[in-house]
């Protein structure tokens, strides 16, 4: 790409409509082109301010979320079969897929179940220690939420590339594990409770390399609640 190619891209990017972005809004959903559909976010885009910048809200949500049920939706045309099935049950049965469009729908279909989970993960009345049932099992398993923190953060810093960290249940049993890409925990049978999403378009406009900054504000912001009904669900 020439230089001049190159400015004529950066200056038709994203870049100049940061003011626009970072203007109040409501986010809202597409009209549906495939059985699946990009839900809204459960609240505006600066919700979760200064925590999560509004401008990386809007393009995780609107571009990249949206591209991997776009991309999902257009790997399905030819599939009604496959289409019939919720994201995580066609998940679950990968290898029903041909295997020309089986990492094609891991990818997609998973970044769309990671993503779903992961806007309703967080509040802007988030933060603070965890309530309820997952407390107590956060205490038991890991001897304090501080302790917790502590393997949850190494978990999501160690993670090399693009990928995600997660707090699971499997067999009554919690633990934290970390997957690469979009892989979703339900791959290896277990319940997302509370998923870090460390993929850089989830910091970098804010953060830039400092992921460990990033993971720290993340905190500010987890729904315990929702937390909570993962874990009545496991
Ligand atoms: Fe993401």
């Amino acid at each position: 790409m020439g230089l001049g190619t190159m400015a004529a891209a950066f200056v038709g990017g994203p870049w100049l409509n940061r003011g626009m972005a970072q203007a109040p809004g409501t986010p809202t959903a597409p009209a549906p082109t495939g059985p699946y559909t990009l839900p809204p976010l459960p609240y505006p885009y600066e919700a979760l301010e200064p925590n999560i910048d509004t401008w990386t809200m809007q393009i995780h949500h609107d571009k990249h979320h949206k591209a991997y049920v776009d991309n999902a939706n257009k790997l399905l045309v030819d599939h009604p079969e496959l289409s019939k099935m919720s994201p995580e049950e066609l998940l679950k049965n990968l290898d029903k897929a041909p295997e020309a469009i089986r990492t094609g729908l891991r990818n997609n279909v998973g970044g769309h179940v990671n993503h779903s989970l992961f806007w309703l993960m967080m509040s802007p009345k988030g933060g603070g220690k965890p309530t309820g049932k997952i407390a107590a099992a956060i205490d038991k398993k890991f001897g304090s939420f501080e302790q917790f923190q502590t393997k949850f953060n190494e978990a999501a810093t160690k993670r090399f590339g693009s990928g995600w960290a997660w707090l699971v249940a499997k067999d009554g049993e919690i633990e934290i594990v970390s997957t690469p890409n979009q892989d979703p925990p339900l791959l290896e049978g277990q319940r997302a409770l509370l998923g870090l999403d460390v993929w850089e378009h989830a910091y970098y406009l804010k953060y830039q390399n400092r992921r460990a900054d990033y993971i720290t504000a993340w905190w500010n912001v987890i729904d315990w609640d929702f937390v909570n009904e993962q874990l009545a669900k496991a």
